[in-house]
């Protein structure tokens, strides 16, 4: 085969709670991360030059370097030079359509294609768990978006203990598309606002095996209900405050009948559990019609199971 398809499904956090500071730099966290169906399309094309090239769609994702999917290509030729050399380069076209810097993790499910995809492109034949320790090095999401489904995920939030999957539960999602948060920055002004609560030393190990108990209780029982009732995101305090539009957003969605909203990652799209698929789409219209600006973009989509899949490939 000389060029794969695949499928990069975005996820949302269920839970996101900031523990502590580690000693790299990073926050010690207790997440759940759960997969979407909202996906992005990855072409990887090899190519007769020792090149990497990136193509995109979208205007706000660079083509260059700094592209996280790029980065993952150069990170599997890096490690493994003789394949690379054997194979060639490598053109790697995205098709957006999971927001972009939306707390989705749109760039990290695009990176994490990359290595699955160029595993079999170049037929490495690497275990989930080599190309999930590469994936780490990338982001702290990779890992999770190779795997999918449902899981915990505590350190930097890419150990991973997997959860029962999910029946499907309807979500919309309500991101403005001019508005931009950074990861760092979030994580930046919690410390700022919060960091005196942080714990320390082995309260940090302590306090990680404890978290979230009572939404992870909710998974186990498979009920939507109760899951969006124990949703929570610490990052919500320094993006709402930041950013009153998306409070505001938030606020019209609790207003509109759902089971539940939060705010995913570092935001700044917020999304709203429902009852049904029916009901997510009324959900949409409602907050369409009472919020009624343009640079609103609402999406409607469900739970997945599903990490990276291969959707075909050629030769
Ligand atoms: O790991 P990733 O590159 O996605 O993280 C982006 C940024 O978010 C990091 O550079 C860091 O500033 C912040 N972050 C953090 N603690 C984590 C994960 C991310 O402080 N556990």
């Amino acid at each position: 085969m000389n060029s794969y398809t695949l499928i990069a499904p975005a996820k949302i956090n269920l839970y996101l709670e900031i523990i502590g500071d580690r000693s790299d730099g990073y926050h010690e966290l207790a997440m759940i991360l759960q997969s979407i169906e909202l996906a992005d399309r990855i072409e990887l094309r090899s190519l007769s030059t020792d090149s990497i090239r990136v193509r995109c769609d979208h205007q706000m994702v660079p083509q260059d370097q700094s592209n996280l999917a790029y980065r993952a290509a150069e990170l599997i030729a890096k490690q493994f030079p003789e394949t690379f050399a054997k194979y060639g380069g490598v053109e790697i076209t995205i098709t957006k359509h999971i927001p972009v810097a939306a707390g989705l993790a749109g760039g990290s499910t695009n990176a994490a294609a990359v290595l699955v995809g160029l595993d079999l492109l170049w037929k490495l034949g690497l275990t989930q768990s080599e190309l999930e320790e590469l994936g780490a090095t990338l982001g702290s999401d990779v890992p999770f978006c190779i795997r999918g489904g449902c899981a915990i995920a505590t350190g930097r939030g890419e150990q991973l203990s997997p959860l029962p999957n999910l029946k499907p539960i309807h979500l919309v999602l309500g991101k403005y598309k001019s508005l931009e948060v950074s990861t760092p920055w979030a994580y930046k002004a919690y410390r700022a606002s919060f960091g005196d609560t942080y714990l320390k030393g082995d309260s940090l190990v302590n306090r990680a095996s404890v978290h979230s108990k009572e939404i992870v209780k909710a998974i186990l029982h498979q009920d939507a209900k109760e899951i969006a009732q124990k949703m929570h995101n610490d990052l919500e305090k320094v993006v709402l405050t930041a950013h009153p539009q998306v409070l505001q957003l938030r606020e019209t969605f609790a207003n509109a009948g759902v089971l539940g909203t939060m705010m995913s990652g570092s935001g700044p799209t917020v999304f709203a559990l429902c009852e049904s698929e029916n009901s997510a789409l009324l959900v949409l219209q409602q907050v369409e019609s009472a919020i009624a600006n343009s640079d609103l973009e609402l999406i409607v989509t469900r739970t997945t199971t599903q990490g990276i899949a291969i959707e075909r490939s050629h030769s």
